[in-house]
């Protein structure tokens, strides 16, 4: 007999939308290969209201209601939830996946929100790199004291196992440095670029295909890169860093004459995001930077990303993500659930 899992969406965006529709189509395939029944008994939203049923929400029907600008409410057979504090409290789940959006200075509402799941018995999972920042080590402490799992492996590089191959294939080897192309708009806006678009016809096309946000200043002033940077070295150099003590630059100094020199000489700019340590210490920065054709970094163009890992084991370790998107950060999440459910 199927093990009957509870799912409670905390965000019901791109991420939330995505990864319900990504359990509708691993249905079978979570039946058959991991004796798992799974059903999304809560979805909740900021303004399109709170669905609470314990019988299993409708999928298609939810992300219907999403797409005409309803109201979830109208699922809800029996209670109702007030606020979000009170639907994780209320939505009796096994696992709450909170999908709502970054704060780079405090992490907040989102680490409530997780703690609380974790206080009430569920997994805490997580696409949002704030509470990775701010509460990594009171969040992993509180989730080993109740026996669950927070996992967070969609907040970087959205479904590639940045986090996991570090926990789960690494064991024993000691993360010195790194080195990567972590922010697809800026790599977008720099691709483009090259093509001969100014900045801001990069930046305007980037937010049509909506890639980029109406205020693009968190990717392009680079505080996406640096809540991302302070998120690795939290947790793969056990180092709690915060976005400000990231040394920062952005790309709005860079003109597509700048661009077009570096291509005369073969060369390419790119946002680069570093880190390494110094014994107990890590110098950590991100800007532009000018990249050779041999740099693994070279060839990473459009919304791809990649990193490169320096260890005390390994030799450069570089792993490429190309087209992500909500269905990869989808992945990331259910990646985690699966993680999270075998160690239960
Ligand atoms: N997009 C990606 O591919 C990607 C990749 C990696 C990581 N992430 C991270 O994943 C998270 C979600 O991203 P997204 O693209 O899905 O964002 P989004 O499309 O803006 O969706 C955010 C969702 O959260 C809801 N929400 C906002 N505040 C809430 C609150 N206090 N309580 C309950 N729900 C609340 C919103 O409700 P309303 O719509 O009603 O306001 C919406 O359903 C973010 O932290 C983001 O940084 C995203």
């Amino acid at each position: 007999v199927p093990k009957e899992i509870k799912l409670a969406l905390l965000g019901f965006g791109n991420v939330g939308r995505a990864l319900a529709t990504l359990f509708q189509s691993k249905d079978k395939e979570l039946q058959k290969n991991w004796g798992l029944t799974c059903l999304v008994t809560g979805i909740a939203t900021n303004s399109h209201g709170i669905a609470l049923e314990p019988k299993g929400i409708p999928i298609e029907e939810a992300l219907e209601i999403i797409q005409q600008g309803g109201n979830l409410s109208r699922l809800s057979s029996g209670d109702s939830a007030k606020d979000s504090l009170d639907f994780i409290e209320k939505c009796n789940a096994d696992v709450l996946f909170e999908n709502t959006p970054v704060s780079y200075d405090t992490g907040q509402p989102a680490i409530d929100y997780l703690k609380k799941a974790l206080q009430m018995g569920m997994h805490a999972i997580t696409a949002n790199k704030g509470p990775v920042v701010h509460a990594y080590r009171e969040l992993s402490a509180l989730a080993e004291n109740h026996h669950r799992s927070f996992l967070f492996e969609s907040a970087v590089m959205d479904g590639a196992p940045v986090f996991s191959m570090w926990r789960e294939a690494l064991p024993g080897a000691n993360l010195q440095s790194f080195r990567g192309v972590l922010n697809s708009t800026t790599n977008l806006i720099l691709t483009l670029m090259e093509g001969g678009k100014s900045f801001q016809e990069s930046v305007t096309y980037a937010q049509k295909i909506g890639i980029a946000e109406t205020d693009p200043s968190g990717d392009i002033d680079g505080w996406d890169a640096a809540i991302k940077i302070a998120a690795l070295v939290t947790v793969l150099m056990n180092v709690p860093l915060k976005p400000l003590e990231v040394k920062r630059e952005g790309i709005r100094e860079i003109s597509k004459e700048v661009i077009a020199n570096g291509l005369e000489r073969d060369k390419r700019w790119k946002l680069i995001c570093e880190a390494h340590r110094d014994s107990d210490r890590v110098s950590a920065s991100v800007g532009p930077m000018e990249v050779d054709a041999n740099d693994p970094l070279f060839n990473v163009m459009g919304t791809s990303s990649a990193i490169t890992f320096q260890s005390d084991v390994l030799g450069p370790l570089t792993l490429t993500e190309e087209d992500p998107g909500p269905h990869t950060t989808a992945y990331g999440l259910l990646a985690d659930f699966l993680h999270a459910i075998r160690s239960s």
